[in-house]
């Protein structure tokens, strides 16, 4: 199947868990995650109508946007301080701010290119030790430190959790978390498990595979 296919197929499954929550389909976001995918894909992705894209480096984040500005591009992977100035103002939305070190530099960064930098607070809810993310007790801290951020935005949360747990338990959690902290956005959800998060109340979901098959490989990965 072509990405025309895959993508219309993704966007039925995402209708039909909807309705099976009782959700409005209009308050689920759809990321396309064009890491290491060629241009072309992302562009036939988007002559299919898909607007949002998510990307993992900051450089090919950087890259893409300039190829297609149109697009709306989303940083979803781990975020060095150092790499913070190419996301800034090419990123409409940045999914991984998890230290304060991290949003400083953005809000710094952000500041000085007369921006306001919408992020979301990643969540490590496995307590993976090799993951990003702030320990779920630590995110209310991080959240009022956000809040006093001249040039950030907090709207949500976002969570990738363990690879080989039922994800439901996770997803459920950083719904609660993120209720309690009156915040819209909910990010979770993946090729694997986006029907199950879109039950547990993801507002953006983040696909990658199921829309453009494998990835290619790419060096030092
Ligand atoms: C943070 C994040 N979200 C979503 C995805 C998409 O995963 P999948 O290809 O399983 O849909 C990736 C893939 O790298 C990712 O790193």
């Amino acid at each position: 199947m072509g990405i025309a296919e895959n993508l219309a197929a993704v966007n039925g499954r995402i209708r039909a868990a909807c309705a099976r929550a009782r959700r409005d389909p209009d308050d689920v976001r759809l990321v396309a995650v064009s890491k290491g995918q060629p241009i072309e894909a992302v562009l036939q992705a988007f002559a299919a109508g898909q607007t949002a894209f998510g990307e993992n480096y900051a450089q090919e984040l950087h890259a893409k946007a300039d190829a297609l500005p149109e697009a709306e591009w989303h940083f979803i992977g781990a975020l060095q301080t150092n790499k913070v100035k190419m996301a800034i103002g090419h990123a409409a939305l940045v999914h991984t701010c998890d230290r304060l070190a991290l949003a400083k530099e953005l809000s710094k960064r952000a500041f000085s290119k007369n921006l306001t930098q919408r992020v979301l607070l990643e969540v490590n809810v496995g307590r993976e030790a090799q993951k990003g993310g702030a320990r779920p007790e630590e995110v209310e801290a991080l959240n009022a430190a956000v809040r006093e951020l001249d040039a950030l935005r907090c709207e949500g949360l976002m969570c990738i959790p363990p690879a080989d747990e039922d994800p439901r338990p996770h997803f459920r959690a950083l719904r609660e978390l993120r209720d309690r902290l009156g915040l819209a956005e909910l990010s979770m959800g993946m090729s694997a498990d986006f029907e199950a998060a879109i039950e547990e109340g993801a507002t953006i979901v983040r696909v990658g595979t199921a829309i453009f098959g494998e990835r290619p490989r790419q060096e030092g990965q």
